[in-house]
């Protein structure tokens, strides 16, 4: 593992604080919590805790505190980088140790911002719950509860000019860490040093991780700027990072992600129940920030704010998110102004119906583009017209280019012929008959179930290999049993073989004299004998895996091609006379199917 970060991440996860601790001292299980003697100052009675869940060590006698590598640090008294490498050695974890000084720097530069990220948090949250204060009295007021306050870890900024500057350097932090960090700014004229934030309330700004990067304070009033946010720094980046994706990431279902505008927005969705969210924080929506929701979802519902600043951030984020290759749709809110009045508004269930109901892209797109036409005459309307085939342009699937076509020609009533011609241009008429002769030649060898057409030569390749070696080797057999049926299989070979394999699968070797009893063609026969095994290490199941997952992409692309065939098969088959409706309905299955398919072909 060459990345510090992911270390870091999977020394957390894997070394255990109590149990790395209890090497180091006794401790004493309490709940399900530890506490010990402290071993960084003296005392006779216990007042140094283990959290389990939270997976930090915390003294309530001399404020010593942090996680499995603090600890680790402090009591062997390493740097950062030798402590992470102690801990990886101990939880059997491999890093790269050939790391130049200046990386080694800036890791450990790192990792001190975050500290003095997580000692700010801390300070900013402790104020919010000390007393009667303004920030407390704001947040209540925009309805959240002391619980997700807590979760959010939402604190206030006294209104002073150096509260927090003096907290962390009585830390013991420099002065420029704090100013590099962005928390302190310095004003050169005059040497002056003071808090970035003062009289607000403030967000902590938290990597997918979860640890603090970074923040936002918003005003108690509605003077401006609403919002001031940390600047980027060498941990906080705004391009790369997208807010609330540490909660989000784990209350992912479907692979589906609601995307939001602003904070607040994010805090009262999830202290409601809608869990999957993250939010881009008022900039437009990066290429980057398109590429992290890719890891966690295929679809992403957009959910800004109604107005048209909103709308128009809906369409800039459509073009990142398209770009990507994410299946996106749009949520109305109504009369709402934002998610977070919609849900205080009209509750859970509503929400969740507007997640369900929420509009295609493409639907929101032509939408939009509508309100700028007077469509009651005929030149706006083929202007209209004209702008809408546009959009579909740029849509790669001929199924839901189909179905929109259909849906511009309906708004207007027009043909969906003459938008296609708009579409493909003067190509269109000739790529449509090539087509056409080519199905009605089929239809005449009354081909009614397609058959797969001829199988593209590599992928006969990986199932005649597969099965070679399933017949070849017990070992492999077995553990591709485990993860593939006759379904996965193309071939009728391949499926008479496996069957024959399946119940001969306690043989140590299935030599191929055995198999030239089944109904198998001369040509796949032949194709087994000469395939060659000898790149292939079968005692790496990571190669095994990798051609088992190539046969299920294989299959499924293939899956994937016929229903688009189908789907024209059926848009020629239709004549003027034919029911709209009911091709859109047989279109639309085909359509769902193909998605289904998209999503199993993107988690394989
Ligand atoms: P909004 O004004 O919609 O924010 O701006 P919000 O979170 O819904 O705010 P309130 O508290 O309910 O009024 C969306 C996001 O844009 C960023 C913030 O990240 C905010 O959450 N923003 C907005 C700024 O960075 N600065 C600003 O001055 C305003
Ligand atoms: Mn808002």
């Amino acid at each position: 593992m060459n990345d510090i970060k992911d270390v870091v991440e999977e020394i957390k996860n894997r070394c255990d604080i109590a149990s790395v601790i209890s090497e180091y001292m006794p401790i004493k299980q309490s709940g399900g919590n530890y506490k010990g003697l402290c071993p960084f100052h003296g005392e006779k009675t216990p007042s140094f805790h283990i959290s389990s869940s939270k997976q930090i060590y915390k003294c309530f006698g001399c404020g010593e505190g942090g996680d499995v590598i603090n600890f680790v640090m402090k009591m062997e008294n390493l740097d950062f980088i030798d402590a992470v490498k102690l801990l990886a050695n101990k939880c059997g974890i491999e890093i790269n140790t050939n790391m130049n000084e200046e990386d080694k720097l800036r890791i450990e530069k790192s990792k001190k911002y975050q500290d003095i990220h997580l000692e700010a948090a801390r300070f900013y949250f402790a104020n919010l719950l000390k007393g009667k204060n303004p920030g407390y009295d704001y947040l209540r007021k925009r309805g959240l509860d002391d619980k997700t306050i807590k979760k959010f870890g939402l604190g206030y900024s006294q209104n002073a000019w150096h509260e927090l500057m003096d907290y962390l350097l009585s830390k013991g932090y420099d002065k420029s860490d704090l100013v590099q960090s962005g928390l302190v700014n310095h004003k050169v004229d005059g040497d002056r040093y003071y808090d970035r934030f003062r009289n607000r309330v403030m967000f902590p700004i938290f990597d997918y991780r979860g640890n603090v990067i970074g923040f936002g304070g918003r005003v108690l009033d509605d003077s401006l700027p609403k919002y001031l946010n940390s600047p980027d720094s060498l941990i906080f980046n705004k391009r790369y990072n997208l807010y609330g994706l540490n909660f989000s990431r784990k209350n992912i279902v479907d692979r589906t992600i609601v995307l939001v505008e602003g904070y607040m927005d994010l805090i009262s969705l999830f202290q409601y129940g809608v869990r999957n969210v993250v939010a881009t924080l008022g900039t437009a929506l990066t290429e980057q920030q398109g590429n992290l929701i890719k890891r966690y979802a295929d679809t992403a519902i957009i959910s800004y704010d109604s107005d048209e600043a909103g709308i128009k951030a809906s369409l800039r984020a459509i073009e990142i998110l398209s770009k990507v290759g994410i299946n996106i749709k749009v949520l109305n809110l109504k009369d709402a102004k934002d998610p977070d009045e919609f849900i205080r508004k009209y509750g859970l269930d509503d929400y969740k119906k507007a997640i369900d109901d929420s509009t295609h892209y493409i639907k929101f797109q032509i939408n939009h583009l509508k309100r700028k036409f007077n469509l009651e005459k005929d030149e706006e309307r083929v202007k209209f017209a004209k702008e809408a085939s546009n959009i579909l342009k740029s849509i790669k699937s001929p199924v839901e280019v189909d179905y929109y076509t259909n849906y511009i020609a309906k708004q207007i009533n027009i043909s969906t012929e003459s938008i296609k011609k708009e579409i493909y241009g003067k190509n269109y008429n000739s790529a449509y008959n090539k087509n056409y002769t080519k199905y009605t030649n089929k239809k005449r060898e009354s081909i009614v179930i397609e058959k797969p057409k001829a199988i593209e030569h590599g992928k006969e390749h990986v199932e005649e290999t597969l099965i070679k070696l399933m017949l070849e080797n017990k070992k492999i057999r077995h553990v591709a049993l485990l993860k593939l049926d006759e379904s996965d299989f193309l071939l009728n070979g391949s499926k008479e073989i496996l069957n024959y394999i399946i119940k001969n699968r306690e043989l140590d070797k299935i030599t191929i004299d055995k198999i030239t009893s089944l109904n198998i063609s001369e040509e796949y026969l032949k194709d087994l004998e000469r395939i060659s095994l000898d790149g292939i290490n079968i005692n790496d199941t990571k190669s095994i895996d990798e051609i088992v997952r190539n046969l299920k992409k294989n299959n499924l692309q293939e899956q994937m091609n016929r229903l688009l065939q189908e789907q024209k098969n059926i848009e020629k088959q239709k004549t003027n006379k034919d029911d709209l409706k009911e091709v859109d309905v047989k279109v639309m299955e085909i359509a769902l199917k193909i998605v289904e398919i998209r999503k199993m072909l993107h988690s394989l």
